[in-house]
């Protein structure tokens, strides 16, 4: 089975092994000499693709190729046992080096943008931001400066010293490279009248021309390559040795903050002059615009100059001026509300479609994938695609108006790729003038490939789904890796590979989540160990038990999103274990509301950011007699931790507010986002669960039902005081 789609298209390898005549030769025929250097060969690629992949950067390698070269590895050894490396890549299972690096946790998250392609995207920016503050659109300004395409890095300075430099990672948690940010030049190692701490953000990045220097020598030396200027700044700053970075051209631009001691401007114009003066670099292209017309006319100017400038840059980041302001507008989840990256168009590459897979996901969708012939798009090499679902490749949208001009896909066709960003590429368009006489339409499959079971859409579903269930090996298979993955059980040792490996393993099986936790007791109690297999040795079968027990202690949130069930994903799942706090009362209310006319259906509902579609997919999963005994055998394993209540200390925290009436000194959208940023829920209508009613002039039946009720009702003015000063 491939790997997650995100992960799988890109590939380096085959060209590096072109034209070396030893890499393509038989094992049979080769000689000592020659098998030594293609192990050594061997090893060092296999164990830069363990580390691509297992480091989340990008993988380097498709899955074939990498099966290909663990493969003529085991060869090689079989046929020269004596040969066999210390550092066999047949010994190690998906190497950890990440290892190496000891984990930072952000003080302030750091967060990525919003994006923004077309012009009316902009134009919706600027007057979301507007509305949302309740100004006109005119009285804003904004910072528009260049998306810098490299790799973010957060500086911790305190009393002036450089004390800590972090990766983003996953925003929440990031990896000390400290001791290589030291080595990168235009990073000062001490600040003069700087806030007491501050924590300087910004993008670490490789300029072309130094990026070209770097690969030659690595050529060489016979070293590896990188495709881009961005895999090859995060390669050299995620460098277990810091000699190794000092050695590479890396550059740093700064562009924001996290943790501050004491504001030190009032403006995102004036901030970046302080860091300026601080001896940062800061980007001369960055300029204070009005409105999205003059936001857009200085993208196009940074447009056109794209292709003369240093580094690479994949668009124009805008950002609200005032301070104030952004600390009003405040976050979504994930991105802030007073800044939005606006792209500049993918690059596009012509290239021919040789076959369509359908890959079977965790919760059974049908998921066609586009094999191309490998063709390069902006700087990586692409060998598949997303063809989304079956409307897509018939050439209409799911709402079955035409795309492409209603042309539909077929194997053989000559298509053109495109990379929007960091994402899984996709097919714009096809050339009918070149499609092959014999090329028939494409008949989507109406069983899963992978079980056989009925695979069927229901109406107003684009996507065919796998009846199958817990019997359909690709989705036990998915859910698993969904299970392991990093913002789930995020298991050392236990990635997508081991867990293909163990799904189809005959005594030690691992089928469905709780057999993880059960792994040792059975190794202990099985006669074929785990230390025997292929992979594995005594050492690294007990840092596995060891990884596993670690995991053993969960937060209800991560366990939630680990389980996979559909509709409930990260930040669902955080929504929801917030509400719930216990995993008992959580499991109690899904058997409640298993009917709908219950009070805890009504419940669920009415937690803000859960609907009738994700509330049915949950209690749908807890109903499922098989499903739940699968999640109670593995809950029994577990300790599972309360989820914390947001903000606890503040006087709102925990609590059902909802708002009627006209506000008048903030926007409801406005109050809503501090409410929630205050740890409160806010509901649309009044219920006995409702704590406080926010009333301005006009309310009108909340108000009656609050006073029915007995809810305690406040104005506007009594909100502000309530939250002043938080
Ligand atoms: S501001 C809270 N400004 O883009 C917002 N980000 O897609 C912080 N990036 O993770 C980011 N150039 O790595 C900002 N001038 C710029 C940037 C920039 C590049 C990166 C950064 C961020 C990513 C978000």
């Amino acid at each position: 089975m491939a790997r997650a789609l995100g992960a799988g298209p890109v590939a380096r390898g085959e060209s590096e092994l072109a034209d070396d005549a030893v890499a393509s030769r038989d094992v049979a025929v080769l000689s000592e000499a020659q098998a030594r250097a293609e192990l050594e060969r061997l090893a060092g690629l296999i164990n830069a693709a363990n580390k691509a992949y297992h480091a989340d950067d990008d993988p380097e390698i498709s899955d074939a190729e990498y099966d290909r070269l663990k493969h003529r590895n085991a060869e090689i050894e079989a046929r020269f046992p004596a040969l066999k490396r210390a550092d066999s890549p047949s010994e190690q299972v998906g190497a950890a080096p990440t290892e190496g690096f000891a984990k930072v946790r952000h003080a302030v998250p750091m967060l990525s943008l919003a994006n923004g392609f077309e012009d009316e995207d902009i134009e919706e920016f600027t007057q979301r931001v507007a509305k949302f503050l309740g100004l006109s659109e005119d009285a804003l300004a904004y910072t528009a400066e260049p998306k810098i395409d490299g790799l973010s890095l957060s500086l911790r300075y305190e009393s002036g010293r450089l004390v800590q430099a972090a990766t983003r990672g996953d925003g929440a948690e990031g990896e000390n490279v400290t001791a290589n940010a030291r080595t990168i030049e235009s990073i000062p190692a001490r600040l003069e009248g700087a806030p007491d701490v501050l924590e300087v953000r910004g993008e670490v990045y490789m300029s072309h021309d130094d990026f070209a220097a770097l690969n030659a020598r690595q050529e060489e030396r016979g070293g590896k390559t990188f495709a881009n200027p961005r895999n090859a700044a995060a390669g050299s700053l995620r460098q277990l040795d810091s000699k190794v970075t000092a050695s590479r051209p890396l550059a740093f631009f700064a562009y924001a903050w996290g943790e501050v001691s004491e504001p030190f401007a009032q403006t995102q114009m004036a901030a970046i002059e302080r860091l300026s003066g601080w001896g940062f670099s800061t980007n001369p292209l960055t300029r204070l615009c009005k409105g999205a017309q003059e936001l857009i006319a200085h993208y196009r100017e940074i447009e056109a100059q794209r292709g003369e400038l240093a580094y690479d840059i994949d668009g124009v980041v805008y950002k609200v001026n005032d301070l104030a302001l952004q600390a009003r507008l405040g976050f979504r989840s994930t991105t802030p509300r007073w800044a939005i990256a606006h792209k500049f168009p993918a690059e596009l590459a012509w290239t021919r479609l040789e076959g369509i897979d359908i890959q079977v996901g965790r919760t059974g969708a049908l998921s066609p994938v586009a094999r191309l012939t490998p063709v390069t798009v902006g700087g990586v090499v692409v060998s598949n695609a997303t063809l989304h679902n079956e409307d897509y490749i018939a050439g209409r949208d799911n709402k079955g108006a035409e795309i492409r001009g209603g042309k539909d896909i077929r194997i053989g066709d000559m298509v053109q790729v495109y990379r929007a960003g960091d994402v899984i590429p996709k097919i714009a368009d096809l050339d009918l003038s070149k499609r092959p006489g014999d090329a028939e339409p494409y008949i989507f499959p109406d069983k899963c490939p992978e079980c056989g079971s009925a695979a069927i859409r229901e109406e107003g579903d684009a996507v065919r789904r796998c009846t199958g269930g817990l019997i359909c090996p690709a989705q036990a298979v998915e859910k698993l890796k969904h299970f392991v993955s990093r913002k789930a059980f995020d298991i050392d040792g236990l990635g997508a590979r081991q867990i293909e490996m163990f799904y189809n393993d005959d005594q030690l099986p691992i089928r469905e989540p709780a057999d993880i936790f059960t792994l040792q007791r059975r190794d202990a109690e099985n006669l074929s160990k785990l230390k025997n297999r292929e992979g594995y040795g005594a050492r690294s079968a007990e840092k596995l038990f060891e990884a596993i027990e670690e995991k053993r202690r969960i937060g209800f949130a991560r366990l939630l999103f680990a389980l996979g069930i559909r509709h409930v994903g990260e930040q669902a799942a955080k929504l929801i274990a917030g509400y719930f706090l216990g995993w008992d009362a959580f499991i109690a209310a899904m058997e409640a509301a298993q009917d709908e006319d219950s009070a805890a259906w009504a419940e669920l509902l009415s937690i803000d950011g859960v609907g009738e579609v994700m509330a049915r997919s949950l209690v749908t999963a807890f109903a499922q007699p098989e499903e739940r005994a699968s999640i109670d055998r593995l809950a029994a394993e577990l300790t599972i931790e309360d989820a914390e209540q947001a903000a606890a200390d503040s006087p709102v925290s925990g609590k059902t507010l909802v708002f009627t009436g006209t506000l008048e000194k903030m926007t409801r959208a406005e109050a809503k986002a501090r409410a929630e940023a205050l740890g409160a829920k806010v509901s649309g209508s009044v219920s006995a669960k409702t704590d406080l009613l926010i009333a301005g002039p006009g309310a009108g039946s909340k108000a009656k039902k609050a006073a029915e009720l007995g809810v305690e009702t406040i104005d506007e003015d009594g909100w502000l005081s309530l939250i002043e000063g938080l």
